[in-house]
């Protein structure tokens, strides 16, 4: 546990030079989370409450981190969460990520709230999944997953966490979502990131570039605004059964923390899950996404694939979930805080610390390949508290 956040795990010096390169605002609107931020703490502490129980003499000179999760397969079992503004925290924007999920060959979700549009983000050939929200004007979602399909994506996320955005004190603080008209002390936080700033001044477009189409507003923050008063509050599982019509592809519901949830989701025709409680930024207080993970999986009984998000910072983490019948693990904060640090170069050393360490746990508990973690379950745990 750090001062003013969870421990950052294995990705600690990342995010530390993140938070240095970052305009203070841009730094808390990563690391915040809703209300008191319990959430947040309470998904790093859930892994905390299982081990991994060290098996000797197995031949573990081949580990295969190999998966395959929503029918597509994966060097890796990662899958880069769904970042929205992620090409505000370094100039090279979303490409960079997109870029290194193509190079170590897994899946990354393109956020709505994307500076770089979904179009441009499939030069990368990476494996990539469009995040939708659904919006008011059901026009404009649509559109969005007419795009989806054309322009090559795997399919679609929906998130259905974000009913309301709640008060981030951190955010109200920095006056994040008032940007477009920055205060003198907002202008003297972005002075203090010469670096940050001049990134920002040669990357140039001052827009939403996945989205700004669908509205007049100028300038990121405005556009912003605008689009996420467009969530559409009144969402219901009916919403749900009209795009499961409306979308013929890979359907993946985001943000499923009940049972009874998962069921729906899955009796309505969803190829995938991710459980998340959205890094902790939506409802507080909740439950850690480890802690109902359990649950889910008995209410699904394997009939389709599990995806958890939510604190996932060491390769012991990783490990724990698929022992707890995860296909795969995301994580939105660690890549974004790799972006801010060193661009492409740092969402790489984020894939490359997390691998190793996930390599290091499988070999010392004799477990050879994802498969057999899976199978192991419990077995392979030894539960602390
Ligand atoms: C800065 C930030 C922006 C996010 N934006 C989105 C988004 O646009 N859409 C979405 O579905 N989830 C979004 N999320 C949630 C992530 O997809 C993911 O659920 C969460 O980051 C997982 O927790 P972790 O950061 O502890 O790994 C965002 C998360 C962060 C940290």
């Amino acid at each position: 546990m750090t001062a003013d956040g969870p421990d950052d795990g294995t990705f600690s010096n990342l995010a530390r030079k993140a938070r240095r390169r970052l305009p203070r605002l841009f730094a808390d609107y990563i690391d915040g989370g809703a209300h008191g931020e319990h959430t947040l703490h309470r998904n790093r502490a859930a892994f905390t409450r299982w081990s991994v129980t060290p098996r000797g003499l197995r031949d573990v000179s081949s580990i295969d981190l190999t998966t395959t999760c929503f029918g597509r397969t994966w060097r890796l079992p990662f899958f880069l969460a769904p970042v929205g503004f992620a090409g505000m925290f370094h100039a090279q924007d979303e490409a960079a990520t997109a870029h290194m999920a193509a190079r170590h060959s897994i899946g990354m979700g393109i956020s709505t709230f994307s500076i770089a549009a979904m179009e441009d983000l499939v030069a990368s050939e990476a494996d990539l999944m469009a995040q939708i929200y659904v919006m008011r004007d059901r026009a404009v979602t649509r559109d969005l997953l007419e795009r989806a399909k054309n322009c090559g994506t795997s399919g679609i996320i929906v998130t259905i966490d974000t009913a309301i955005t709640p008060v981030r004190e951190r955010d109200v603080r920095n006056g994040f979502l008032h940007l477009s008209r920055p205060t003198l002390p907002q202008m003297a936080s972005l002075l203090t990131r010469p670096r940050w700033l001049a990134g920002a001044v040669r990357q140039g477009g001052n827009r939403v570039g996945n989205i700004d189409r669908y509205t007049t507003s100028r300038g990121i923050m405005a556009q912003a605004r605008d689009l996420t008063a467009q969530i559409d509050p009144t969402l219901d599982w009916d919403d749900l059964a009209w795009l499961r019509d409306a979308w013929n592809g890979l359907l993946v519901i985001k943000g499923i923390m009940h049972p009874a949830d998962a069921l729906r989701a899955m009796t309505l025709g969803a190829d995938g899950i991710i459980v998340s409680n959205h890094g902790g930024r939506q409802m507080d207080p909740a439950p850690g996404t480890l802690d109902v993970l359990p649950a889910i999986t008995e209410a699904v009984g394997g009939r389709i694939d599990i995806v958890i998000d939510g604190g996932i910072r060491r390769g012991g983490d990783v490990v724990t979930a698929l022992a707890l019948s995860a296909k795969a693990v995301s994580f939105g904060r660690p890549w974004a805080w790799g972006l801010a640090a060193h661009g492409e170069r740092g969402v790489n050393a984020v894939l490359e610390l997390l691998e190793r360490e996930v390599r290091d746990v499988m070999a010392l508990a004799g477990l050879c390949d994802t498969e057999t973690v899976r199978k192991a379950g419990r077995a392979a745990l030894w539960p602390l508290a």
